[in-house]
Formats: structure tokens, sequence, C-alpha cells
């Protein structure tokens, strides 16, 4: 499980389904024959949701887990990552691998470096492809469990779209919905879109290229059935030492009760989390925030994942 790009609705239809029947028997599935498999989490970067997620799916399949912990490694003593994964590999039935170098897990992947099954975490500014899953799982189980009722839908991506890789696997995914419409509201020119996620999104969904991003000074918040927000990844710009935090965000892109009022009445807003100002916590409460239940869906979908690939 390393990218979204070639997944076909034959591969989500069927991760969908196990997340679902996971959902309704999460108490219930200690039978399921995983009870003496190693789920290896092996993070190389911070992390609450996708390893804590991981996790917890494992234990809820009746598997079990270790927890590499980079800072008390041998990696102090200088021991290479490839080193360290084929280390980690004998201990485990299972990796999800995190690294901030987005080439490390491709380089694995050509290498054969390992034999056991790999998922993504993600790789640097790269992709996240379970994220993404539970993503659209969210959107797909807010439109009655059926493809067919989300594939006009039109999305805004808010954010810093170039470092942000729940939003690459999250765009790459949407590939098998053409008839989608995407736009795209970067914080600034720094954090646009690169030439290739542009071109992908014109070719993928018939839109002209010019059209795709969006004029901060004229939001239409109507048009939009989902809003995706990022935060700003600022762990991925190397000038960031010389950043001022706060980044200063434009008010007019912030999600807050003042923007909100002018959204439809059952748009969704989205957010991998963790946020910071581009969501005013002001807008928790309200019922277009979805934020809270991709967490919840996060464990079934990792669950249906980890099933998938141990059975
Ligand atoms: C995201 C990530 O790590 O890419 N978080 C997550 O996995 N839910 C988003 C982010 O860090 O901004």
């Amino acid at each position: 499980m390393i990218s979204t790009k070639n997944m076909t609705i034959e591969n989500v239809n069927n991760i969908f389904i196990n997340a679902s029947n996971m959902k309704n028997k999460i108490n219930n599935n200690n039978d399921i024959g995983l009870n003496n498999k190693i789920l290896i989490n092996a993070f190389f970067e911070p992390s609450t949701r996708t390893s804590l997620s991981f996790e917890s799916a494992m234990y809820r399949l009746g598997g079990k887990v270790i927890n590499f912990n980079k800072d008390i490694s041998s990696l102090k003593k200088g021991e290479s990552i490839n080193d360290t994964l084929k280390t980690l590999e004998n201990y485990g039935d299972l990796i999800v691998i995190r690294h901030p170098d987005k080439n490390v897990i491709h380089d694995v992947i050509d290498n054969n470096l390992l034999n056991i099954p790999i998922i993504n975490g993600g790789n640097g500014a790269g992709e996240h492809p379970t994220q993404a899953l539970l993503d659209l799982y969210t959107i797909y189980e807010k439109y009655d469990y059926s493809f067919d009722n989300i594939k006009k839908l039109k999305i805004l991506f808010i954010g810093d779209i170039l470092d942000s890789r729940t939003v690459h696997s999250l765009i790459d995914l949407l590939h098998l919905f053409p008839s989608i419409e995407i736009n795209i509201l970067p914080f600034n020119d720094e954090t646009s879109a690169s030439n290739e996620l542009l071109k992908n999104i014109s070719k993928n969904h018939n839109q002209n290229i010019n059209d795709i991003i969006i004029n901060r000074r004229n939001i239409n918040w109507k048009k939009y059935d989902v809003f995706y927000v990022t935060r700003y990844q600022k762990e991925r710009k190397f000038f960031y030492d010389q950043i001022d935090d706060n980044n200063n965000l434009d008010s007019n892109i912030i999600i807050n009760n003042y923007n909100i009022q002018n959204m439809k009445k059952d748009a969704m807003i989205m957010h991998p989390l963790p946020r910071n100002e581009e969501i005013n916590s002001e807008v928790d409460n309200d019922e277009r925030v979805y934020y809270f239940k991709q967490m919840k869906n996060g464990v079934y979908i990792r669950m249906a994942i980890i099933y998938s690939l141990l059975k």
C-alpha cells in the first residue's frame, strides 16, 4: 500500500466494504485470525493519528504491535535506514513506514529490501495513501455509501497544496471519479500546486488548467460540497527558520464562523489534522465539520487494509 495512483474502483470498494464490516463489529473482531500476527510501526517522523490508529486497528483485529522509537534506536549509533528496516522485518508480519525523505519508501520497494507487506504511512511531501482512503470513505459514508452519489461533487482544497501529502494522495485517488470538479486555494504562491498536480487534475477531470486555482479575493463558498483543508507544512520548508511562526494566514481563507455562513448547508469541512490557524475551533460543533469523523474512520479503514494484506 504505497500509493493511490493506480488503485482501481474494485480495490477501493473492497476496502470500503471491509471497513464498514469492521465498523459494525468493532468489539468483536478477535476471532478474525490475526491473533498471532505482529504489526511494526516504523515512524521516523512525528505522528499521533496515523501511528496510534494503526496500533488501535491491529489490537482491534486481535493482533499485536511493535513501535520502533527512532530516538532510542541504533540510528543514534550511525546505523543506516536500510539496516534498521532489514532488522525490523524480522520482528513482525507487516510494516508501516513513515519517513521525511520522500524517496526512502521507493528505494525499499525498488530494491526489494523487505519480504513483508509495506504500508506507506507518509513519505515526506509525497503521498499518504491510507489517509486518502479514510478521507474518501468519510465522503462516501456521508453520501449513503454510494459511489454514484459522489461522482459529481465539487471539492475545494485549501492550504499548503505543494507539500501536503494527504492532498496529493486524495487527488490521486479521485482519478476514479472523472466528473468530480477540483479547485485549489493555496495559502499563498509558495504553497501552490505543482505543475504536475495541475496537469493531472486537468487531464483526469477534463478541466482547464488555468481555472483550477481560484482567486483568494473572490471565493464562491456556496459552490463546494467538500472543503479539504491542510495546515502550513512548516517542517518541509528549508527556509522555515527565517519566517514568522504564524505565517500570517489571510483571514479571507480561514474557516471561521464568518466564512462558514456562506457555505452550503450540507457541505463537508475536512482536515487530516493536526490543524493550526486554518480552521478556527469556534466552528467545531457545526454539523458540517467532519474532521472528528475522519479520525474515527481511520481505525476502520486501517483495520480493513491490515486485514486485506495479512489474510
Ligand atoms: C497529516 C500528515 O502526517 O501528513 N497528518 C495525518 O497523517 N493525519 C497531515 C499533516 O501533518 O499536516
